[in-house]
């Protein structure tokens, strides 16, 4: 027998984007470069020598962009605030005029009736903190809970959903272990030095907003189930190193006030000690999980791979995207009721979800078609459904992407948006995959039945 596909009447149906990867205009009126205005604009670092300075253009165009939001039928939007935007130094003098933006991104929604939800740190640290040691620095903690206060006070009265983080996995083992992200550090014994930062940060911004906010507020991590390529012993060993290093890595502190077993042998000897006293601050309650899933990994042992030993392994009969992440769905369904069933079923929101395919180009007057991720969206619709009904306290859906956007440092190479971006012209047109999703959000999912 068929589901109904019904999703609770107040699920929230949402895409989600992050501000470097969007904006444009990263200095304008005022701001601060970022981490990733520097990273971008040193050669060879992205594809193409690809940068965030035009991008979507969405910092002048966003008003038209929120109106193609509600012509999609979205009721929510995950965003990401540039921290030096509203903070050009970092810490210290406000500037208002980037503050305004969201001040006014915000209204626009409301006006349409999408729910904001805003991420304060989606990777683009203002440069002049990193010129201070960045996610190494200890201070950085105060540094992020100095600007959470900033826009908890002028935001909050608005904003419902709040994220402190996104991804601080992929923040580490991308900006400090192997480089390919902003700062571009490749080295093992800073990686869990910027981790524990990241959470400590976490952990204070969660402290001021209890403090002064009204709403709700979580953070955001990626989970990849991982499944061990044989049933040997070592096979079976890497993918557990690969799920504690990746999955249970900063869920476990925020959960279990600890880091999981088996991280430190990782690490070895770049592993230090934490004073005791930080889980405490770590631990701090938060009101959701923004669980971002991509993809799952099957792994094998691989003896050259550092620190790992462990690396992924091609199977031969499954679909993989543009970025070379092979298509699972069911990976999503687990994924949901393993967080259910490690963290106490906190309230869950996909906060991304999506996949790069080749879109033919636009032909003039005509819909563009992306049967592949038409066909990826659908199947993971269906998969957090099945968690839904598996007691899971899924509250929400957010694609990736509103837009094709600068995918870090594969440039504009890979398209991940509902929405085509013509990156000449910024012209914007609806994919099929926009089009299906506002006819899944329409029906509140039912569509999902038809094949
Ligand atoms: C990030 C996004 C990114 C997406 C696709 C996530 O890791 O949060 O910024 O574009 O994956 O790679």
């Amino acid at each position: 027998m068929t589901s109904a596909f019904q999703f609770p009447d107040n699920f929230l149906w949402g895409c989600a984007t992050s501000a470097y990867q969007i904006e444009g205009s990263p200095l304008a009126d005022g701001a601060g470069p970022s981490t990733w205005h520097r990273f971008s604009h040193t050669p060879g670092m992205t594809h193409n020598g690809d940068t965030g300075d035009i991008a979507c253009d969405h910092y002048r165009r966003m008003e038209e962009d929120v109106r193609m939001m509600s012509d999609l039928g979205l009721n929510a939007y995950r965003f990401s605030i540039s921290w030096g935007r509203v903070l050009p130094e970092g810490v210290g003098k406000i500037n208002e005029k980037g503050l305004d933006f969201y001040d006014r991104l915000v209204d626009r929604l409301l006006e349409h009736r999408i729910t904001p939800m805003a991420t304060l740190f989606h990777w683009d640290l203002p440069e002049a903190l990193d010129n201070r040691g960045g996610w190494l620095n200890p201070c950085i903690a105060g540094w992020f809970a100095e600007y959470a206060r900033v826009c908890f006070a002028r935001l909050d009265d608005r904003v419902e959903l709040w994220a402190t983080l996104n991804e601080p996995w992929v923040v580490t083992d991308g900006g400090y272990l192997h480089g390919a992200l902003a700062p571009g550090h490749r080295n093992l014994f800073e990686t869990p030095i910027a981790g524990h930062n990241l959470l400590r940060a976490h952990g204070r911004a969660v402290e001021v907003y209890r403090e002064q906010g009204k709403h709700r507020i979580g953070i955001v991590v990626n989970i990849e189930p991982k499944v061990p390529a044989s049933d040997s012993p070592e096979d079976r060993e890497a993918a557990e190193r690969a799920h504690v290093y990746m999955n249970r890595q900063y869920l476990d502190p925020i959960f279990h006030g600890r880091y999981p077993e088996g991280l430190k042998a990782i690490f070895g000897e770049a592993w230090p000690e934490w004073p005791s006293g930080d889980f405490e601050l770590i631990r701090r309650p938060i009101d959701f999980v923004g669980l971002n899933y991509y993809t799952r990994s099957v792994v094998r042992h691989d003896a050259s791979q550092y620190p790992l030993k462990a690396s992924p392994v091609h199977m031969p009969h499954s679909t993989y995207t543009e970025t070379g992440w092979e298509v699972c769905p069911q990976a999503l369904t687990d994924a949901l009721i393993w967080l259910k069933d490690e963290c106490g079923n906190p309230a869950v929101y996909i906060t991304e979800n999506g996949s790069a395919f080749y879109d033919p180009p636009v032909a003039e007057g005509n819909r563009l078609d992306d049967p592949l991720r038409q066909g990826y969206l659908r199947k993971h619709l269906r998969a957090a459904y099945a968690a839904l009904k598996a007691g899971v306290d899924l509250r929400g859906y957010f694609a990736w992407s509103l837009l094709d956007n600068l995918e870090w440092s594969h440039g504009f190479s890979k398209r991940f948006g509902l929405i085509h971006v013509d990156f000449t012209t910024r012209e914007r047109t609806l994919k099929g995959s926009a089009e299906l999703y506002r006819r899944i959000i329409a029906s509140n999912g039912s569509v999902l039945n038809e094949t």
